[in-house]
C-alpha cells in the first residue's frame, strides 16, 4: 500500500515537472518566434506540438495518479477540506484551457490562455500544499 502510494506520488511529481516546464517554456518560445529567421522559426515551431503533446500526457498522468493518491491515503474525498476543492476547481480550469487549445486553436488570445494556465497551475500548487500539509 505504502509502496503503491509512493510510486503514484513519484508519478504525480514527475508529471507535474513535465507539465509546468511546458506551461512556462511554451509562451517564451512563442514570444521569440516572430524575431527568428525562417529556418530557426521552422525548428522552434516544430517543437511546439511535441511540447503540447507532452503537457497533455502529463496532465492525464496527474489526474490518474491524483485519483490513486486520494483513494489510497484518504479513502476518497469525504475528509478533504476546502483547499482540495479549490485545487480541483483549478484543475478543471486547466482542463478547459487544454480543451479550448485542442478544439479551437487560436480562437482565444494565446497570451490570455497561457496566463490563465500559469496562474491556475500556481494556484494548484498553493492549494495542494494547503490541502495536504
Ligand atoms: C494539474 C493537476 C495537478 C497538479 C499540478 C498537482 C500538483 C500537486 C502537488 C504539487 C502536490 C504536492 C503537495 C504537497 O505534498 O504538499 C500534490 C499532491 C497531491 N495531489 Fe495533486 N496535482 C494535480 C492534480 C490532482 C488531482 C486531479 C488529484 C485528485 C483527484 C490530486 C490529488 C493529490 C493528492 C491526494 C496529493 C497529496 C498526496 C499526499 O498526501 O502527500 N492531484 N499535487
Amino acid at each position: 500500500m505504502d509502496i503503491a502510494f509512493d510510486l503514484l506520488l513519484i508519478v504525480h511529481f514527475v508529471a507535474f515537472a513535465v507539465g509546468i516546464t511546458t506551461t512556462i517554456a511554451m509562451p517564451m518560445l512563442m514570444g521569440v518566434m516572430p524575431r527568428l529567421q525562417p529556418e530557426a522559426r521552422a525548428v522552434v515551431g516544430g517543437l511546439a506540438p511535441r511540447f503540447a503533446r507532452n503537457a497533455r500526457l502529463a496532465f492525464l498522468a496527474l489526474i490518474a495518479s491524483g485519483v490513486g493518491l486520494t483513494v489510497l491515503r484518504y479513502g476518497g474525498v469525504e475528509a478533504m477540506d476546502i483547499w482540495f476543492w479549490v485545487k480541483m476547481a483549478l484543475v478543471v480550469v486547466v482542463a478547459g484551457a487544454i480543451l479550448v487549445q485542442m478544439l479551437a486553436p487560436g480562437r482565444l488570445d494565446p497570451r490570455l490562455m497561457s496566463w490563465v494556465t500559469r496562474l491556475a497551475m500556481l494556484g494548484i500548487v498553493i492549494s495542494a500544499v494547503l490541502a495536504f500539509h
